[in-house]
């Protein structure tokens, strides 16, 4: 069963009658711009097509009650205060608490959920929720809510009532992404440029290979990333990172006494400057050439910022060695997904490639699939 038809068989489980309609939101791959988002700096994500579906409908009494095609029970609630709903139903909660907040009368609902964006693999299946909802919800209740403002709120839910201290770029990916295209955002005004990403037209794919890695202390790592970077802002009397440009690197550098706080910084600022040379080839037409930027973000996150894990790192020096014009791990870090830019005849031969390292350490078999760019969230 596809997505859409689960999150409808959902419903009508739950509620015994048809939804109003289908919200869908998908995840994301970060092409380039690693923790660069919270640094006010440059992200390039694009959407998956793998979709959170949102089957919704007006709620008959004043509250709001959520279920899904993964957990037994329906989740019901009233006055969505941060800490009173737990879970997956948390992310549901959060975007109705933040929508609240922000002064809009959001309509009591009736949703069920469905999803086939992997979870844990650093795609982004949280802000795909929180975006299906979102968009739902400002349907069904007529809100006037300008997409441009939408990333915010669901980001808000994520921070605030959630409790994970995330950047702007994944709500940013699952709302205002579009086919075909790669999404530059800056993360500091907010403004955006669709970059054509034409991968066919090129000859080319995107391999997205889910290193099937375990989680480790994710969610302290990143903040203690995003503390170091606000940390060395201060010290260089910047607003954000973002503000040090690649020119400036060495005399900022010289400032910093901490050996680890030099090399946060320098990935973050050479990362940056990777998302301005990239976009500066998508624009000219030179999709392949963007392999080198991509490679060399990695070893950026993997000396300097240290986020990568062995899985990850096999992952990508086995796509190279198989003939890939770049990789590199994408997303928060700590395990997750690696993306290679490869010939599109090739996907089979890198996949097998990456399969066959890890067989060699024995590790737990990759996932790989060729991505996309597909559309941001919408009604069905
Ligand atoms: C996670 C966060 C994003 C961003 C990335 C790293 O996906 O949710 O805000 O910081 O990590 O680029």
């Amino acid at each position: 069963m596809d997505v859409a038809s689960s999150a409808t068989a959902a419903f009508r489980t739950t509620f015994g009658t048809d939804p109003a309609g289908l919200w869908a939101a998908p995840g994301r791959v970060n092409l380039i711009g690693e923790h660069t988002d919270y640094n006010d700096g440059y992200v390039l994500p694009f959407a998956l097509p793998q979709q959170v579906v949102a089957a919704a409908a007006p709620g008959d009494g004043s509250g709001w009650t959520v279920c899904t095609d993964f957990a037994p029970d329906a989740v019901t609630f009233a006055e969505p205060a941060p800490g009173g709903v737990e879970g997956w139903a948390a992310y549901v909660a959060g975007v109705v608490w933040a929508l609240r907040e922000a002064g809009y009368a959001v309509p009591p609902a009736r949703i069920a959920l469905a999803s086939d964006v992997p979870v844990g693999a650093g795609v982004s299946s949280s802000a795909a929720l929180e975006s299906a909802v979102l968009t739902a919800l400002a349907d069904l209740g007529g809100l006037d809510l300008p997409i441009a403002r939408r990333p915010a709120l669901a980001q808000r839910a994520e921070n605030a009532y959630v409790g994970a201290p995330t950047g702007i770029m994944d709500q940013s990916a699952s709302i205002r992404c579009e086919t075909g295209r790669a999404l530059f955002l800056d993360c500091r005004s907010l403004e955006i440029e669709q970059i054509p990403f034409d991968l066919t037209a090129a000859g080319l794919s995107i391999l997205v290979v889910d290193s099937n890695a375990p989680h480790q202390h994710v969610d302290g790592e990143y903040g203690a990333r995003r503390t170091s970077c606000e940390q060395a802002a201060r010290i260089l009397d910047v607003p954000a990172l973002r503000d040090v440009t690649t020119g400036d690197l060495g005399a900022a550098l010289a400032r910093l006494d901490d050996e680890v706080m030099r090399r946060r910084v320098r990935h973050i600022i050479t990362e940056n400057q990777r998302v301005l040379d990239t976009v500066a080839l998508l624009r000219a037409g030179r999709v392949r050439e963007i392999g080198p930027l991509l490679t060399a973000s990695h070893a950026s996150m993997r000396d300097d910022f240290e986020i990568t894990v062995d899985r990850v790192d096999v992952a990508v020096e086995a796509a190279l060695a198989a003939g890939a014009y770049g990789a590199r791990m994408t997303g928060g870090g700590f395990g997750g997904c690696v993306l290679a830019l490869i010939d599109a005849d090739r996907a089979g031969a890198v996949a097998t490639a990456i399969e066959q390292a890890y067989r060699a350490r024995s590790f737990a078999a990759p996932t790989a699939w060729s991505a996309t760019p597909g559309p941001g969230a919408r009604r069905l």
